[in-house]
């Protein structure tokens, strides 16, 4: 699937994030917990260095509580990271982070030291609904379309919450880095990626053919079925039928039953779902390389 990732605009946040990372004390980095590796961004590593980091699986709500699981403890493992899962829709829970931010970084958040915070993040994973519910009242954008959010670090641009902790509050925003062509479905399943960058079709395929193998008994009970089909394709045909979708003579038309997939996908009618696991991702990445 091609998906252009526009570059200029790739390199320009990096720049705009790494002259405000001198700023900075810890990164709050929020993914889809539906497929945290797909959403994460490697780059955040790089420019957050040797500073604390926060791993979001947000839309937890979303998200397989099993595989979420297996997704924290991976996070966990790595080197300063304390990686968490949350739906920041709720916003009892979300108000929690600002101990978390203290708890990672004792000596700071008193009187004297504030804990300077950034949240990074590619487009639509939750960070303006994140800076908004911690702030109180809508200081950022929420909405579906990607753009590029200047950070910046001047005082009238940053939010203080109780106990000494400054956010700011335009989130770095990243783009994902794909090296796996997985992912590339993956995100747009998730809606991470507009609708306009793909052909529904091509990806309700590759999310029907996942859900048969991982979900074969939610397909079958969603949409009526005698038995799990035996190929994503032959779901779309099934959905097609059963909801009237037939084009001249009788043809399923699967381009319509590939909207109701996805927005079923993406609603939550399908229960919560994810895509990827730690094994699923290690596998892939290995025949990358070879
Ligand atoms: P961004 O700044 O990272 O681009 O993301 P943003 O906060 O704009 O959120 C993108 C979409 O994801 C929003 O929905 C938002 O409501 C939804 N969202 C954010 N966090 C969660 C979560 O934890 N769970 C669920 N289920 N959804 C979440 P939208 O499609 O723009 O519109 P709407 O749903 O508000 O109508």
């Amino acid at each position: 699937m091609a998906v252009q990732w526009y570059p200029g605009h790739m390199n320009k946040a990096r720049r705009i994030i790494k002259e405000t990372m001198s700023d900075v004390d810890l990164v709050i980095e929020v993914m889809d917990a539906r497929i945290p590796a797909s959403s994460e961004n490697p780059m955040v590593a790089e420019l957050r260095q040797h500073r604390p980091c926060i791993k979001i699986l947000n839309k937890s709500d979303l998200a397989d509580p099993a595989i979420t699981e297996k997704w924290l403890e991976y996070f966990d493992r790595q080197q300063g990271v304390k990686a968490q899962a949350l739906s920041v829709l709720d916003k009892s829970r979300t108000r929690n982070l600002p101990n978390l931010c203290r708890k990672l970084l004792p000596d700071r958040g008193t009187a004297v030291k504030n804990i300077r915070v950034m949240i990074m993040g590619i487009p639509n994973v939750g960070k303006s609904t994140l800076i908004n519910t911690l702030a109180g009242k809508t200081m950022a954008k929420v909405g579906d379309e990607p753009a590029v959010t200047k950070v910046v670090s001047s005082a009238q641009h940053r939010i203080t919450l109780d106990g000494n902790i400054v956010l700011s509050d335009t989130p770095g925003i990243l783009w994902p880095k794909i090296e796996n062509e997985n992912s590339s479905y993956r995100l747009a399943i998730t809606g991470a990626i507009k609708n306009t960058a793909f052909d529904f079709e091509d990806i309700a395929w590759f999310a029907a053919d996942y859900l048969i193998d991982a979900y074969g008994e939610r397909v079958v009970e969603r949409y009526k079925l005698k038995q799990c089909p035996e190929s994503g394709f032959k779901l779309l045909e099934e959905i097609a039928r059963k909801r009237g979708f037939l084009r001249a003579g009788g043809i399923a038309d699967t381009q319509r039953a590939s909207e109701v997939l996805i927005h079923e996908i993406r609603n939550g009618t399908l229960g919560a779902l994810s895509f990827e696991t730690p094994e699923m991702i290690a596998k892939e990445m290995v025949d990358i390389d070879t």
